[in-house]
């Protein structure tokens, strides 16, 4: 036999999967807010938005967010009735605002259509804000029973090790997702879908799989290779660069803390911050840092630093305190249409990104 039809005899075992996966996961899978019975259709609004929850985040934190959702807003149409602030303010904490803002955009789309119904079709779905290849294809096929492949990192994994794909990620990408495609069955679709993500959750894990407990090991072929956790081969990747900054915290004597509202575009656009100088590569010259700062203040360095990774860079950020006067004037760079006095116990309910969180906790925690 050639090389070429021995590939191909494997490949062809491996179209067996759909069978004996989805016994797998009408017998082990997760049990999440978000899903229905095994077999039957859920419903679109809580689909998408878990979906659109889950992108960057773990099905662990995503959990109490998407309940808080689904009690204050239990359709779409109630999102779409929303203010942004207050979508942004729930949704504080789960990172990458720009998804909160095209969650709220896309809600006022699908309201607007009759009957307020998401659209059915993967081309009409990704036509919508927020909703990319991976978020259409999961939408189509759990909520409508459509054809359709959604592939996330879970996915490409499996998908890497079942059929021994040796080519390096990034460049595995386009053949991952054709060979995820002709996986797909064409009766249940949502839930081989689903089940492919809990496999790769709990069972074929980036690190040390338990291919013992899989119900496909009989057909993986880097399982039958012994090279299960080689893969996906990854290119070395280049260390995150690290950036730098000083946050300034100046807590009022009637209890106020100064916030600031950052600029419409880049990145937390439009978000609360403490205030800082701009994040540098270099680490800051203390003095120089200080000439920045939004008020004239006896400023003091809390011992420590924050750390918060960033997709692109690691920013450090050390963090400034001072108490000031009731009328203290801010200096004309701190942007002052730009600033608010926040009362300390209404910090909770402002929507502020996690690194803010970081930083008035870090500079309050003596208090
Ligand atoms: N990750 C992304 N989407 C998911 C889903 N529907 N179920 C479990 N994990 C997921």
């Amino acid at each position: 036999m050639t090389a070429i039809a021995r590939k191909q005899r494997s490949r062809a075992a491996v179209q067996d999967a759909a069978t004996p996966l989805l016994a797998w996961y009408d017998r082990e899978r997760r049990d999440l807010p978000w899903r229905y019975g095994s077999g039957q259709l859920a419903d679109p609004y809580r689909v998408w938005l878990s979906e659109i929850m889950l992108q960057q985040t773990t099905v662990k934190a995503v959990i109490p967010y998407f309940e808080r959702f689904l009690a204050r807003w239990p359709a779409v149409s109630a999102l779409a009735a929303a203010h942004e602030d207050e979508v942004l303010e729930v949704w504080a904490g789960l990172g990458y605002y720009s998804r909160a803002r095209n969650l709220h955009a896309c809600a006022r789309i699908i309201a607007g259509r009759p009957g307020a119904a998401f659209p059915r079709t993967e081309a009409e779905l990704l036509e919508l804000p927020g909703i990319g290849p991976y978020t259409a294809a999961a939408i189509a096929s759990i909520a409508f029973g459509q054809l359709a492949s959604p592939v996330d990192g879970n996915i490409e994994r499996v998908v890497a090790r079942l059929f021994a794909v040796q080519t390096e990620m990034p460049a595995a990408k386009a053949e991952l997702r054709v060979l995820a495609a002709t996986l797909t069955p064409a009766r249940r679709p949502g839930d081989f879908a689903q089940a492919m993500m809990d496999l790769g959750a709990t069972v074929c894990t980036p690190k040390r799989p338990s291919c013992l407990m899989c119900p496909l090991m009989q057909l993986c072929r880097a399982n039958a290779l012994g090279i299960p956790d080689e893969l996906p081969r990854r290119a070395l990747k280049a260390a995150r660069p690290v950036r730098y900054g000083l946050a300034f915290l100046a807590l009022r004597e009637d209890g106020r803390v100064l916030l600031r509202r950052r600029p419409e575009s880049g990145l937390l656009a439009r978000m609360i911050e403490v205030p800082s100088t701009g994040w540098a590569d270099d680490e800051p010259d203390l003095a120089s840092a200080l000439q920045s700062a939004p008020i004239k203040a006896d400023w003091w360095q809390v011992p420590g630093v924050i750390v918060h990774t960033f997709t692109h860079f690691r920013l450090e950020l050390t963090v400034m305190r001072a108490v000031v006067p009731i009328d203290s004037q801010l200096t004309f760079w701190a942007g002052q249409d730009r600033c608010l006095w926040v009362a300390r116990r209404d910090l909770k309910t402002q929507a502020l990104p996690s690194v803010m969180r970081k930083i008035i906790a870090h500079a309050l925690k003596e208090n």
